[in-house]
């Protein structure tokens, strides 16, 4: 059911004077602004129990309303007909509403919420808002010399905020774009953009979500609208930012970001509101290797084996798309994977998952038990005629499932049953923008992202009672299609928690799947750019992020290879993945030198899987992710704002990876207000200072916060082996501070039984100042239930072997190492019922 007239033209910006006008209004989502009509004044205001309905002059209507007393929402719908949020596939349930205290005087309206954020309407002559926080503070406004406007023909509108001149804007998702976003112009468009050029827009996720920061205070913005839309965050004119959509509803939640005005608080809010990531089993927090493809059973047996040989510690192997039949989903090439089940049962005796790819094209093809069974339980798309929609991708000419129906989604989801039943342990949904490949006898330019490259706009979703067009449910395909693989493995696998791998998504994609950056290039500046792309995806509200390791696109060189492994190390989803025509690229593949650089890369990632783990768990519970920039931690550091070749893991460690060719040291910023620890060496370094670091090939510069605790391990060859190996709690001293371990299975939902142990570290400090008073150390380690037991200590940042340690107040003189190297002090602990541990200097 198509309500408006829509449009199909869409090319690549260069190519926009060749194709005319509407084309690229399309493209860039910016409606002709002759044709927008302002919405006008206020004439009617009722009042509702969270805020105001109001009546404007063009005829639209507005909702402005609280959903918490931190959370704004405002609609305007210029058909004065609003959606019913149960048709957001962003929203992971309908809003709640929180009271609002309306007052009328004048020519405005405040509404305002239980915390004391205010919203100031002025009714004429133009509808316009300013959102103030409890202090007064101006956070958000309209910018009343480009009022909100629509175009009642075509359906696009925008609207517009005044912004300062330094006011910075993170997130929007997956962008491959520098840190902060300000003065950038965006498109939300799910394509397929193999080798795509850093700048170069629109990307495989659309995530309208941003959260803005300035003069260290924070709020987000959400724009809720899953058309074709775009941000220009001042790039046309600097002291405004202006969105809008192709069509839909004005839709956006503001986010004050509580009384501290804090990014965490934006992040926290936001994902209450789409959903979390749900906790990965502790296998996919693994090394993962893969290829485009490892094309035989017999291959894929060996690579699983040199690993083990080689002692190169890893989790999981994948297998692209040659492992099918004629690329026909669910399926295995009979020559080349003969027998699945036995190959996929010598991996798991090795410690190895298999991943296998799925892609949402089911080849048309009467032969295919398949296609045929889409086709009789109609869950293919249609074309706006009504005939079975067809595009060409792998296998040739295929159907496509609408993800958009609860029914095309449970017929999908039910087809895992056969790869679990043979073995797989996870999947990875590919090309699901869509993107398709031009069709036979297409006889224009081939460009980029031309028509040709997905579903043409006027084909026709169920939306799940909500019928639209492919233009309004475009950017939420693949994430409903990470839906559907996600709901059928927990149906058919109620006991283990899916791992799903997605490449497009939209707003809420965290609560499916994991995200990889697509089809990067093999060359230092992907590198740099990957770590701004995951660390503003990181704060989109999805955790589980990653890049292909090397660049998908082609062939590193060794040290390329090398470093952009130690870059990813620490990076929520670790994977080595390349294209059909790269070398080899397993770690062991450039020679011996680096292969034990390699190694000792994967090594670290191992030792720090338990902490990894726990963050993991912790954003479950906080929206916060493991990976973060610094600026989000460090809102009032203004020399960290724009800091993108750092990140932090967690609260505690500062990553600062090598990320030019032939550089043997970095400069490395610590923020200001903790003090930081080198890793390797267990030097201490004050925030607010900007230091060089030597970094030869075989060191990634790491550093730990004084006054954090973090788990680590010895290394194991694979999650596996976790459960025999204990722990060690490493202590960075010379700051209060505390630490959080969360143990469970690993595996399944039990930890939401209780079945899980958390342990908290405390550090307090002596009064003597600097790093050398004594410290006091409180664990609380409760009762293990078969979990991984906390063997040892290890205290770093000490600068000789102290001269006292006490153990619930008796003096220890054994179990104690130091070594000077490393400023370490590693102490086996007696038993895991010490309650405190003192040292002094
Ligand atoms: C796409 C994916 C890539 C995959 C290839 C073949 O290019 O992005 O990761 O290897 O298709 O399936």
């Amino acid at each position: 059911m198509l309500k408006r007239k829509e449009k199909s033209g869409m090319t690549l910006g260069r190519f926009s004077a060749a194709l005319g006008l509407g084309a690229w209004l399309f493209l860039t989502g910016m409606p002709a602004s002759a044709a927008l009509r302002s919405v006008g004044a206020v004439l009617q205001v009722k009042t509702l129990e969270d805020g105001v309905e109001l009546r404007l002059r063009s005829g639209a209507r507005a909702k402005i309303g609280f959903v918490t007393p931190e959370v704004l929402r405002v609609r305007i719908s210029s058909t004065a007909r609003f959606e019913p949020d149960a048709s957001s596939y962003a929203l992971s349930a309908p809003p709640p509403r929180a009271q609002a205290k309306v007052q009328q005087q004048g020519n405005s309206l405040e509404l305002r919420s239980s915390s004391g954020v205010r919203v100031l309407i002025r009714k004429s002559p133009e509808f316009s808002l300013a959102i103030y926080d409890a202090a007064g503070r101006l956070i958000s406004a309209d910018d009343p010399a480009r009022p909100t406007a629509f175009d009642a023909q075509e359906g696009a509108f925008e609207t517009s905020k005044r912004r300062e001149a330094y006011e910075l804007y993170y997130g929007f998702g997956e962008k491959a774009l520098p840190l902060s976003r300000h003065q950038q112009h965006m498109v939300m468009w799910n394509a397929d953009v193999p080798d795509y050029a850093p700048g170069h827009d629109p990307s495989y996720q659309s995530i309208p979500f941003f959260i803005a920061l300035n003069e260290g205070r924070s709020h987000g913005l959400f724009f809720n609208n899953s058309w074709r839309s775009w941000f220009d965050m001042g790039k046309t004119e600097p002291q405004r930012y202006r969105f809008g959509s192709a069509g839909g509803e004005l839709d956006y939640f503001v986010f004050t970001g509580g009384p501290e005005r804090s990014p965490a608080r934006v992040l926290s809010d936001y994902t209450a509101l789409t959903g979390r990531g749900a906790l990965p089993p502790l296998w996919a927090l693994g090394y993962q290797q893969s290829r485009w493809s490892y094309k035989t059973q017999d291959e894929v047996l060996r690579i699983a084996r040199e690993f083990r040989q080689r002692q190169i510690p890893a989790d999981v192997l994948y297998l692209d798309i040659d492992h099918m039949d004629g690329f026909r989903v669910f399926t295995w090439n009979p020559q080349t994977f003969a027998q699945p089940a036995e190959m996929l049962s010598a991996l798991h005796q090795q410690g190895f998952r298999a991943v296998t790819i799925v892609d949402p094209g089911i080849k048309q093809d009467e032969g295919f038990a398949i296609y045929r069974s889409g086709r009789d339980a109609g869950v293919f798309m249609r074309n706006a005629d009504g005939s079975e929609l067809h595009a060409k991708v792998w296998p040739g000419v295929c159907a496509f499932p609408d993800f958009t129906s609860a029914q095309a989604r449970d017929w999908f989801g039910r087809l895992y049953a056969a790869p679990l039943d043979l073995g797989v342990d996870g999947f990875w949904n590919d090309m699901n923008e869509p993107g398709v490949f031009a069709a036979d006898g297409f006889d224009k330019p081939a460009i980029e992202l031309g028509p040709q490259k997905t579903l043409p706009l006027d084909a026709r979703h169920a939306g799940d009672g909500q019928p639209g067009s492919h233009a309004r449910y475009h950017n939420a395909y693949g994430m409903q299609m990470a839906r559907a693989s996600f709901e059928g493995l927990r149906q058919l696998r109620p006991e283990k928690r899916p791992m799903v791998l997605t490449r497009a998504g939209f707003a809420g994609v965290q609560r499916y799947a994991a995200v990889w950056t697509g089809d990067n290039s093999p060359t230092w500046t992907h590198l740099a750019l990957s770590l701004p792309m995951l660390s503003n995806l990181s704060i989109s509200g999805v955790p589980f992020v990653g890049a292909d390791v090397g660049g998908f696109m082609g062939s590193p060189s060794a040290e390329l290879y090398t470093r952009w492994l130690q870059a990813a190390v620490l990076t929520p989803y670790f994977r080595t993945h390349s294209n059909d025509v790269s070398a080899p690229r397993e770690p062991w593949a450039f020679g011996p030198e680096f292969e034990a650089i390699n190694r000792a890369t994967i090594e670290l990632r191992y030792r720090l899987l338990p902490h990894l783990y726990s963050l993991f768990e912790a954003n479950e519970r906080s929206g916060l992710p493991p990976m973060r920039p610094l600026w989000f931690a460090y809102p009032h550091d203004t020399q960290v704002s724009l800091i993108e070749d750092q990140f932090l893991l967690g609260a505690d460690l500062l990553v600062a990876p090598v990320l030019q060719e032939g550089k043997l040291q970095r400069q490395v910023y610590f923020p200001k207000g903790d003090a930081w620890i080198d890793w390797w060496d267990g030097r201490r370094y004050e925030g607010g200072s900007l230091l060089t670091f030597k970094a030869p090939l075989n060191r990634l510069p790491l550093f730990i916060r004084a006054g954090a605790s973090v788990p680590t391990q010895a290394v194991v060859q694979h999650t596996g082996d976790m459960p025999r190996t204990p722990l060690t709690l490493t202590v960075a001293l010379g700051a209060a501070g505390s630490g959080e371990v969360f143990q469970d299975a690993g595996e399944g939902y039990g930890y939401r039984q209780g079945q899980f142990r958390r342990l908290a570290i405390r550090q307090e400090r002596g009064s003597a100042a600097g790093a050398q008073s004594w410290t006091r150390l409180q664990l609380d380690i409760p009762a293990n239930a078969g979990f991984q037991r906390v063997a040892a200590l290890e205290f770093i940042g000490l600068e000789a072997a102290p001269a006292e340690l006490l153990i619930d107040g008796h003096a220890v003189s054994e179990g104690l190492r130091f070594d000077a190297s490393t400023r370490r002090l590693h102490l086996t602990l007696p038993h895991e019922g010490v309650k405190q541990i003192q040292i002094r200097p």
